[in-house]
C-alpha cells in the first residue's frame, strides 16, 4: 500500500477499503478485514436494535454483480461498540468506521451520540440511502427531510468526522438540490453510491424473480452500477469540491475501476460485491494491480490523479 489518504485527521494506510455490506457483520468477519489489505475496517450498517434477515432467497450473484434484499440485518449498535473496542485493543492502526441506519430522528441521534462518545470508533458514515420508513422515500431523496435530519445530527457535539452514504441520483437537478442541503453542514465526506434500488432480475428458466422479498425487487450492485457511481462522484465533485471529500463506491472489482473512480474525483474507494464474491483476498489483488499501474504511468502520488479526468 503505497498511497496513504486521510479524512480530516484520520489517516488511512491506503485508498482501498470495504463498504458497509458484505462480510463486515460478525467479529470474525471484522477481524478478517483487519488481517487483509483493506485500509480500514468498515462495519455493517447498524440500527438501535438487532434486525433479522429477510426470508431466503434474499441475495443472488449474477455475472454482472448481485441483487439482494437483506433487510438491513445487523446485531444492533451496542454490539458494534463492543466489536470496535475489541478491534482497537488488538489492531490499533486501522481506522474503524461505523455505518448508521435511520428509522427515526430519535434513533439517529441516539446512535450518533453513542459513537461520537466512543473512544474506539474513528469515523461515522450515516446511511441516508435506505428505505427507512414505510410509505416514505429514502431520506436522501427527500431534500427537506434530509435538511431537518442533518441539522439535528450536526448539532450533536463530537470531534469525529461524519460523512453520508448517498443513493444514486439520476437527474442533475436532484444532485444540485442535495448539494445545496449538504453545503449547510460540516460534512467530512460523502460516499457515492449506495446501490440502485428496486430492480428486478428474472430467471427465464424458472419464470420467477431471483430473490423472494418484496416481490423480487432488490438492490443492484456490481458492474451494472459503475457508470452511475462514476457519474455521481463527478457530479458532486463539480458542486462540492471545496467542501468535502468523496469516497467512490460501486462496481469496483479491479485496478481499472479504482483508477476511474479516482480520476472522477474520489479520494478513497470502497469495495462491496467483489468482497462478497472473492473474500478479503480481493484487497491484495486489487492493491497490487493498482500499484503496478501507477508505477507504469509514473504517478508517485494519488493526488496527481484525483479529479484529473480529461474532459473532451
Ligand atoms: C449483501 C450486501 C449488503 C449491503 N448492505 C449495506 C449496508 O448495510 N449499508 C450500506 O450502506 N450499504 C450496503 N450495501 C451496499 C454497498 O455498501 C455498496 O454501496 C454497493 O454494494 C455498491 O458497491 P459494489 O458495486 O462494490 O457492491 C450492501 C451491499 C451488498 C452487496
Amino acid at each position: 500500500m503505497k498511497f496513504t489518504a486521510n479524512i480530516w485527521k484520520v489517516v488511512f494506510p491506503g485508498v482501498i477499503y470495504n463498504s458497509s455490506g458484505p462480510r463486515c457483520t460478525t467479529p470474525d468477519e471484522l477481524r478478517a478485514l483487519w488481517e487483509s489489505e483493506s485500509s480500514a475496517i468498515m462495519m455493517k450498517s447498524c440500527s438501535p436494535l438487532p434486525r433479522e434477515w429477510n426470508p431466503e432467497p434474499r441475495y443472488m450473484e449474477v455475472d454482472l454483480g448481485s441483487i439482494n434484499s437483506i433487510g438491513l440485518a445487523n446485531h444492533g449498535y451496542k454490539k458494534y461498540l463492543e466489536y470496535a473496542a475489541e478491534l482497537k485493543a488488538e489492531f490499533p492502526n486501522k481506522p474503524i468506521v461505523v455505518s448508521i441506519v435511520w428509522f427515526s430522528h430519535v434513533d439517529f441521534i441516539e446512535l450518533v451520540t453513542a459513537f461520537q462518545n466512543d473512544e474506539n470508533v474513528d469515523i461515522l458514515e450515516v446511511n441516508l440511502s435506505c428505505p427507512n420508513v414505510l410509505g416514505k422515500p429514502q431520506i436522501a431523496y427527500d431534500f427537506e427531510g434530509s435538511d431537518e435530519l442533518l441539522a439535528k445530527i450536526f448539532a450533536i457535539p463530537g470531534e469525529k468526522p461524519v460523512g453520508l452514504k448517498l443513493p444514486p441520483y439520476f437527474d442533475p437537478v436532484h444532485t444540485a438540490m442535495m448539494a445545496e442541503v449538504l453545503k449547510k453542514y460540516p460534512i467530512s465526506f460523502i460516499t457515492c453510491i449506495n446501490s440502485v434500488g428496486n430492480t428486478l432480475i428474472i430467471d427465464p428458466e424458472t419464470e420467477s424473480p431471483l430473490i423472494a422479498p418484496k416481490g423480487g425487487l432488490g438492490w443492484l450492485w456490481g458492474d451494472y452500477v459503475k457508470p452511475v457511481a462514476l457519474a455521481n462522484v463527478r457530479m458532486f465533485y463539480k458542486l462540492l469540491w471545496d467542501r468535502m471529500k468523496i469516497i467512490g463506491c460501486g462496481g469496483i472489482k479491479s485496478w481499472v475501476d479504482v483508477f476511474e473512480h479516482l480520476l472522477a474525483w474520489a479520494s478513497l474507494v470502497q469495495l462491496g460485491t467483489v468482497l462478497g464474491k472473492e473474500n478479503t483476498i480481493c484487497f491484495e489483488r486489487i492493491q497490487k494491480e493498482f500499484d503496478e499501474y501507477m508505477d507504469k504511468k509514473w504517478y508517485s502520488d494519488v493526488n496527481q490523479l484525483v479529479g484529473n479526468l480529461k474532459e473532451l
